[in-house]
Parts: structure tokens; sequence; C-alpha cells
């Protein structure tokens, strides 16, 4: 008989997002959701996530399937391997000497960077909200273990309060007072964000989007004062890419809503075949961990 998934073992700290009450397992999970003990039922997936948005849902648009496949083997050819081993030393270090500690990734995407945080963690247990149900479907592939919760992190987090002992947040929204909430006391939230100068060789090819830099919007600024910044690191990552990775890294964004996939691979091949077949692209990075202020 299989082992019951370990994401059983999560449950307790979720909340009912209608009522506040504790939920359960209506039975197989998370094939057949969760309900509530005011009888609130929430669906589950044989995917291996659950839906908590129910209702008028959300009014924002999740990643579609192509964008999640271009992201998908993006990460997966490795270009960004360097920004994943940084996340998991960071949180490796802040999380050094607590016992079978809870992660949160908020905005987990396919689960890429959540899967090499939690490699440093025989004991760890994470959670991996997104709106994306394709995005989910993947991450809960590559972390049968993890509690795979379809949200909104725009709305009060279906999580207990003091919960989470780390969030990673990687190139996706941050909710503050909500994020602070749901840690414990001088637990941690890592972000991820592009940095100045991030894909700049690639807008010359392709006109893309603005992107929100850590310098344009502040960060820390926007956290307010639930936060202490603890650490920073700035990354510079040099890449090779070819039309194929050009296609998938423009494609795999907010940029797939506003390009024609045949206008970026027109450009992509242009610029990569005047390259001997690859383009010189520079991405910058820079991961802040900050500390939930307050006593543990
Ligand atoms: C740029 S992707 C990053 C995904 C992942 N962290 C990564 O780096 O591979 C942004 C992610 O945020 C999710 N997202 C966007 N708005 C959201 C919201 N309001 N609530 C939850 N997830 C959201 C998208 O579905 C997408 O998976
Ligand atoms: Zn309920």
């Amino acid at each position: 008989m299989p082992s019951a998934p370990r994401s059983l073992d999560l449950i307790p700290l979720l909340l009912c997002p209608v009522c506040g009450e504790q939920l359960e397992a209506a039975g197989r999970f998370p094939a057949q959701g969760l309900r509530c003990t005011a009888g609130h039922q929430y669906d589950g997936a044989r995917q291996g996530y659950v839906n908590m948005l129910t209702g008028r849902g959300t009014r924002f648009i999740p990643d579609t399937a192509e964008m999640v496949a271009a992201r998908d083997a993006f990460l997966g050819a490795g270009h960004y391997a360097s920004l994943a081993r940084q996340l998991a030393a960071t949180a490796g270090t802040l999380l050094t000497g607590t016992p079978a500690p809870v992660l949160l990734d908020a905005g987990a995407g396919t689960g890429y960077y959540l899967e090499a945080v939690l490699r440093n963690f025989s004991d760890g247990r994470a959670l991996a909200l997104d709106l994306s149900k394709c995005a989910l479907r993947r991450a809960a592939r590559v972390l049968p273990d993890a509690l795979c919760v379809v949200w909104d992190l725009w709305k009060p987090l279906p999580l207990a309060a003091g919960s989470t002992d780390l969030i990673l947040n990687v190139f996706a929204p941050r909710n503050p007072g909500e994020f602070a909430r749901v840690l414990k006391p001088g637990g941690h939230l890592v972000v991820a964000t592009a940095a100045p100068g991030h894909l700049d060789e690639l807008r010359e090819v392709v006109p893309l989007l603005a992107v929100d830099t850590d310098k344009s919007f502040r960060l820390g600024e926007t956290l307010g004062d639930g936060f202490e910044e603890v650490e920073s690191v700035a990354l510079q990552v040099p890449l090779q890419l070819d039309d194929e990775d050009i296609v998938r890294l423009v494609m795999m964004g907010p940029n797939a809503h506003h390009i024609e996939a045949g206008d970026v691979q027109a450009a992509a091949a242009a610029a990569a075949g005047a390259g001997g077949g690859r383009l010189p692209v520079t991405a910058r990075f820079t991961v802040t961990a900050y500390r939930r202020r307050g006593h543990s």
C-alpha cells in the first residue's frame, strides 16, 4: 500500500478562506479535496493540487499553458540554475537549526526554485501557492510531498498566523501584510527580483515590457515596518541563448500577452543567427532576505 503523502501533515496549517475554521481532507488527498468543519468544500485535482479559490475567483489572469510550458523548458535547460543555487544557499543559512521547517513559495510557478531549496532539507515541509493551475500541475509533479494550492496572493492567505518559517517569493506578487501574518516571529522572507540591466541585450532584439527592478520599486520600502533586511546578494549571469531559448524566455512571462510568437521567432532567429547561433545576454538578479520583526 502506498504511504500517505507528506502534504497531509500540512493541512492543519490551512484555514478555510470562507469561515476561518480548520480544514481536513475530504477523502483521498489531494484528489478529493478539503472541507472545513462548517462544510465548505475545496476541490482537489488528481494532478496533485487543491483549488481554494471559489466563488467569483480572482480578477487576475493566470499564466497560460503556453507560458508555463515555455517557463518549464527554459528553466529546465538550466539557464537560471545559479539563481536556484543562491536561493538554496540563502534559505539553507537562514533555516540552520530549524527542525522540520515549513516553507511557503508564494507564486511558486512550476516549483523549480522551491525544489532546489528543498534539496537542502531532508525534513522540510513545503507549500506552493499560485494562481495558475497549469503551473501547479507541474509543481505537484516535481514536488510530490508539497501541498500545492491554487490561490490569489492579493487575498488573505488561507494559512494560520505564525505557521511558516520561510517564504520564498521569486518574480511573483508580494502581499507584505499577509506575509508578515503567516510567518513565525523571526521567520524570513526571501525575495528574488530582476536587477537594473536585466536582459538588456535582449531588449535590443525584441521590444520587451519594462521590468520592475528592485531599484525602481524600492522593495524594502514596499514591505513596510514588518520586515528588516538581513542580506542582499547581486547576481550577474552570462547566458548564451539560441533562438529557441530566446523565444521561451520572452514567452514565459507577461510579454507573452503583448507579443506575437511568430514575431519573436523571426527576431530570435535573426539575432541568434547573426551571432553564430547564440546571442549573449546577461541576466541580473537581486536576492534579498528579510526577517519578520518580533521575538521568536
Ligand atoms: C514570473 S512567474 C514566477 C514563477 C516562479 N516563482 C518562477 O520564478 O519560476 C509569476 C508567477 O506568479 C503567479 N501569479 C501572478 N499573479 C498571482 C496572484 N495574484 N496570486 C498568485 N499567483 C500569482 C503566476 O501564475 C506565475 O506562476
Ligand atoms: Zn469554512
